[in-house]
């Protein structure tokens, strides 16, 4: 993780991670690490929504040229609140879930000393994925003020792809550093 003047790094070391431990899990105990599935889940399915609201306003554009009727600019319109709206909402979100695994889910796992090295990479990658998201906003804001024009949609375009493969490329990881363990040491989640 390399982390210089301008503050944290904007891209995921995924070398850096350190190998998963594993932990025994009986069938009874499975309990908190289907919660932070479906947690998980959640997230995915909110960026996969926002992917396609952009693409959404994308091809709307590209379609302009033909034929502006005052459906197509309402719906522009209404695509654009949407985004703007989810996009907002996800980013809060995802900031939150990540707070309450800093805050309460992690230091649970960190009693145990195998997983303290994959939680020092998980809370840096926590950075990673703020950072990303900060910028997303940037990117947003700067779009919706401006919705034509092709540079600004282009950054943001560039800033959603990126977040979306850093924030399943940290949920994999999480998931298979994490989930039997939480099981094993019955964290709450
Ligand atoms: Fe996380
Ligand atoms: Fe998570």
């Amino acid at each position: 993780m390399t982390v210089d003047d301008k503050g944290p790094a904007l891209e995921l070391d995924e070398a850096a991670r350190p190998a998963v431990p594993t932990f025994e899990v009986a069938a009874q105990q499975r309990n908190g690490s289907r919660h932070l599935r479906a947690i998980h889940e959640h997230h995915r399915r909110q960026l996969s929504g926002l992917k396609k609201i952009f693409s959404d306003l994308e091809r709307g554009d590209a379609s302009a040229d033909d034929m502006v009727t005052a459906a197509q600019s309402l719906s522009m319109t209404d695509n654009l609140r949407r985004f703007g709206t989810l996009c907002g909402q996800e980013c809060q979100a995802l900031v939150f879930h990540h707070q309450i695994e800093d805050g309460a889910m992690y230091p649970q796992l960190q009693r145990s000393e195998e997983l303290k090295a994959v939680i020092d990479q998980l809370m840096a990658e926590h950075q990673v994925v703020h950072a990303q998201i900060v910028a997303l906003w940037d990117a947003t804001t700067a779009f919706l003020e401006k919705p034509d024009d092709p540079t600004k949609r282009r950054e943001l375009g560039r800033a959603i792809e990126r977040l979306q493969k850093t924030v399943l490329s940290h949920f994999g990881y999480e998931e298979d550093a994490l989930l039997d363990a939480i099981d094993h040491f019955s964290v709450a989640i």
